[in-house]
């Protein structure tokens, strides 16, 4: 299990693009898992590489419940549009409401290298999105509606 350190909001690489992966090899198979646990570490819905300053176009996603990472990940098919809270690794602290599809159908390369199809609702769907964004320099802060939040006044669902 390797951590790697998040990047924070103010750091100029996350405003870079991030390199389509070329080939699948053991380095994006270390660097696949390192996302898994630097995502679980600090319980995140995602994690793009480039928040661990790997300008590679990778991240770590829930896929159908579970944790995987997704290479050279493309939205073929967006659906519907909800908006919702959203938070960020990267942005420690704040929330804010973005709108997004409700429904993506997504193509991606899994980490032995395989070519993956898959349609993603809501909660999944959105995180996607984002680390998508992430790969292209944007921030959801750029996308918010209104102002950004402070988590500390918000309450979240199931939350007392
Ligand atoms: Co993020």
């Amino acid at each position: 299990m390797a951590l790697r350190e998040v990047r924070l909001d103010g750091d100029p690489i996350l405003r870079k693009k991030s390199r389509i992966v070329e080939k699948v090899d053991d380095r994006t198979k270390m660097i696949a898992e390192d996302l898994l646990d630097t995502m679980e570490e600090y319980n995140g819905a995602g994690l793009a590489a480039v928040q661990v300053g790997i300008l590679r176009r990778m991240a770590a996603i829930y896929v159908e419940g579970e944790a995987q990472v997704v290479i050279n990940p493309e939205i073929i098919e967006k659906q519907g549009s909800i908006t919702k809270l959203e938070g960020c690794l990267s942005v420690p602290g704040f929330c804010g409401e973005v709108e997004r599809a409700e429904k993506v159908k997504l193509k991606y390369i899994d980490v032995e290298g395989k070519e993956k199809e898959v349609e993603l609702v809501d909660f999944e769907a959105r995180a996607i999105l984002h680390e998508i964004d992430h790969m292209e320099g944007i921030l959801y802060t750029d996308l918010v509606i209104g102002e950004l939040y402070s988590e500390d006044d918000i309450k979240f669902e199931g939350e007392e």
